[in-house]
């Protein structure tokens, strides 16, 4: 496993992203191992307190009940953001300095919870030790540079009033608190609803907030799936606005919803999906090449939104190439998420593991499959795979898993490649690896995207540092963790005229 960076200076002035856990360390490896035990099968974790009550599952293990959630419904939707509208003006009335003392008594409170969050992370997400730790710390980033960031965007603005945080479960702590701590920090109050599939880790994450101070109407989880729980409450005519991450098809249901029944200076920010590239050419590293290809495309089972999914490999070195990573993939572990030694989990539910499959199986009998691991027999997985295609312009849909389509390229051809990468629509990452430092720079003019990256991996980007979010169909921006973030989530205020 890479060393994870320590204290990185990032947000300047001498403010430092959370130190996080080294699982070089043997102190750090020590308290990740030491925390896992405590919360083994059988404690279990609760979210929410009334609705209809559900079991929450591991991924990785179909007998290890994790918890119970109590799911809720339209009506208690419409209460919650009741008594949001009541609580909100009290929060925008406290002080932004107050606000953002809490936010970073909450970040203190994960990072002693942290041995929690992996657990949870672990048993309900099935996230590796090393997805865990860089979940909690991100998390813990997003608190802390939200905190700092709320003060500069006060000015002329005013609080929206009551906003609707939707979030995924593929970053269940760290884009589930990113969202949350944004509009909080900005005096806003907020409904949150968490995924169905990771409600407990972020039942967790609450508490903290109103232990930290978060008056507990400012702050509401809603659990529930999208169409019972989410769906009603973007409906609701008094939202001012939502901030949502998940696939482009809900952020549009979402739109289309606010432009039929919000106000009309409803906000919307949708973090969306991706079909994101990398161009590798001949004078690439391939032993860096692959190392970062296969980073991008199978850590965390390719549930990221940033994942590799479209490898472009120039033809003359792609004999070499190809045989180096599918020796590289054959060296990946599948299996216990916490165990050190696996390099990808379980995906996340059902319906992922059968549509993945399904996906890979039709491409196996065009075949196009170049390349497909075998899988444990427990568990939710889905064997690493590499299919052929002709290029991005053939796919029809961002698979969420670890899938990598792999095309070859005619190095004379290259500006037809970001055509047909720009022309999808898509525009979250991409990656090169090139050392000609001329078709580098053509590359990161030429390709749309929010976050692009040279010979190195294209994922896990840093809160303060690497501003995170896309165009087209990826998202409305601004880009998370970044400076212009919070701006949305205040509204401008008329200068008073003179008399
Ligand atoms: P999803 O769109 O299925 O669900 C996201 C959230 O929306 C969940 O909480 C869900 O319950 C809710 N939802 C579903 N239908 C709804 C409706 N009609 N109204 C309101 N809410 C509704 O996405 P997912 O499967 O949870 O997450 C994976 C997707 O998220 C992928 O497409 C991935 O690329 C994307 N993603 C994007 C980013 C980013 O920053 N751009 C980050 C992480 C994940
Ligand atoms: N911010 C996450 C990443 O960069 C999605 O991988």
């Amino acid at each position: 496993h890479p060393k994870i960076a320590r204290g990185t200076d990032l947000y300047g002035r001498g403010r430092r992203n959370s130190k996080g856990w080294d699982i070089t360390d043997p102190a750090d490896v020590a308290r990740i191992e030491a925390g896992r035990a405590p919360f083994a099968s059988p404690h279990q974790w609760t979210a929410g307190a009334e609705g209809m009550v559900r079991g929450v599952v591991n991924p990785a293990d179909p007998d290890d009940v994790v918890g119970q959630v109590f799911e809720a419904d339209a009506a208690m939707a419409k209460a919650a953001v009741g008594r949001a509208i009541d609580a909100q003006p009290g929060w925008a009335a406290t002080p932004v300095a107050e606000r953002g003392a809490i936010l970073n008594r909450v970040a203190d409170l994960y990072e002693a919870a942290a041995e929690e969050f992996f657990a949870i992370a672990a048993r309900e997400a099935g996230k590796t030790p090393l997805d865990a730790v860089a979940e909690v710390r991100e998390a813990v980033d997003f608190l802390r540079y939200y905190a700092m960031q709320a003060p500069r965007v006060e000015q002329g603005t005013a609080a929206r009033g009551v906003i609707a945080c939707i979030s995924p479960w593929n970053f269940p702590l760290a884009i589930f608190t990113g969202q949350v701590a944004a509009a909080l920090a900005t005096g806003n109050a907020v409904i949150a609803k968490p995924a169905e599939q990771t409600p407990l880790i972020a039942a967790r994450a609450v508490e903290a907030m109103h232990e930290a101070g978060v008056p507990a109407d400012v702050l509401q989880l809603l659990p529930g799936d999208g169409p019972s729980v989410g769906a009603p409450l973007t409906a609701d005519p008094r939202l001012a606005g939502v901030c949502f991450t998940g696939s482009t098809e809900v952020a549009k249901r979402i739109e289309r919803q606010l432009a039929e029944t919000g106000p009309a200076d409803a906000m919307l920010i949708a973090e969306t999906g991706g079909l994101n590239a990398m161009i590798v050419d001949s004078t690439a590293l391939p032993e860096q090449a692959v190392r970062d290809i296969l980073a991008s495309a199978f850590q965390s089972a390719g549930q990221r939104c940033s994942a590799l999914r479209v490898l472009y490999v120039q033809d003359d070195v792609a004999d070499t190439m190809l045989e180096m990573l599918f020796g590289a993939m054959d060296s990946q572990a599948l299996g216990d998420p916490w165990s050190w030694a696996t390099d990808v989990g379980p995906v996340i539910d059902e319906e992922a593991r059968d549509d993945i499959r399904a996906y890979v199986d039709a491409a196996e009998q065009k075949g196009r499959v170049l390349k497909r691991m075998a899988v444990p027999e427990r568990g939710l997985f889905v064997g690493p795979a590499a299919i052929e295609v002709s290029g991005i312009g053939e796919m029809e849909r961002e698979v969420f898993g670890p899938v990598l389509h792999i095309a070859r390229y005619d190095a004379e051809k290259v500006d037809s490649v970001v055509r047909e990468i720009n022309a999808r629509g898509y525009g979250l990452t991409f990656g090169m690896h090139s050392r000609i430092d001329r078709r580098v720079q053509d590359l990161v003019e030429g390709v749309h995207v929010g976050n692009l990256y040279v010979n190195r991996n294209q994922i896990g980007a840093i809160v303060g540092c690497q501003p995170f979010g896309g165009e087209g169909l990826s998202g409305t921006g601004p880009k998370a963790g970044g400076p212009h973030y919070l701006r949305r989530f205040r509204r401008a205020v008329e200068a008073p005229q003179d008399a």
